[in-house]
């Protein structure tokens, strides 16, 4: 069995591109790609996740030993050992805005993209670290770990977040019930009016699955992310 390595690059197009290249060839579970700047960052649903210097853009291989239909939930329990790695290393807690981003004061710190690889998962992250050049549109919507008086060094924050994540996914389904609970308590989500796939109500509750329990006029509705890869109904007014 190879031993996880943990490769550092200044820039790279996206990450996650060569994990997954680095999985085909058959690197193992816990091994992780850090950048400093992306060219060519992915976020959710096919759009450009902006990687400029100042953030960490991270992607963790993992090969979990549960088939995929039982990891549905399998990004919450991401967001929650990233929760994790941030408080140990960065000493604040961050918010779970459901399903894959960070909050800290209702901005968005950090999301997190899983991809399917062969047999191999692909977590990517990228957290706001340092100040830096986000484009103006987003520097209302984002914060970073030194604006809120939280900086830390880049190299421990990935590796801290690279093993509580390879971590999280060999007990994720062992543990479900608890990880779960985890990220209920985490989730900012919770108690806001929301609109997601279509449905608008009240979020009462995350299932179990990691399903968003959606509270409307005519009863509970559950919507699925469906897939640990790209979630269609992730975006929440
Ligand atoms: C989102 O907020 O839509 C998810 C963003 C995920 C970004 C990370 S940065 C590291 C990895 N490489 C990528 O190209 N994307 C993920």
């Amino acid at each position: 069995m190879r031993k996880p390595e943990f490769l550092i690059y200044p820039q790279v197009t996206s990450t996650n591109d060569l994990a997954k290249k680095l999985a085909q060839e058959g690197a193992a579970h816990g091994g992780a790609v850090l950048a400093y700047a992306q060219t060519a960052g992915r976020g959710r649903r096919g759009r450009t996740f902006a990687s400029p210097k100042g953030g960490i853009y991270l992607s963790v291989i993992l090969r979990p030993r549960d088939p995929l239909p039982k990891l549905l939930h399998l990004t919450p329990v991401l967001a929650v050992a990233a929760c994790d790695a941030i408080e140990e290393v960065a000493g604040i807690r961050p918010k779970c805005k459901w399903v894959n981003d960070l909050l800290l004061e209702g901005r968005k710190l950090a999301g997190i993209l899983v991809e399917i690889s062969g047999d191999a998962l692909i977590a990517g992250i990228g957290v706001n670290v340092a100040r830096s050049d986000l484009p103006e549109e987003l520097r209302k919507i984002a914060v970073s770990l030194a604006e809120v008086g939280a900086a830390c060094e880049k190299e421990p924050l990935a590796r801290a977040i690279a093993s509580h994540m390879a971590r999280a996914c060999e007990t994720a389904v062992s543990a479900q019930k608890a990880w779960m609970d985890r990220y209920r308590a985490d989730c900012a989500t919770i108690g806001q009016m929301v609109s997601a796939s279509g449905v608008s109500g009240i979020a009462k509750t995350v299932a179990d699955n990691g399903a968003l329990i959606i509270e409307t006029e005519t009863g509970d509705v559950s919507v699925q992310t469906g897939e640990v890869s790209c979630n269609p109904a992730a975006d929440l007014i």
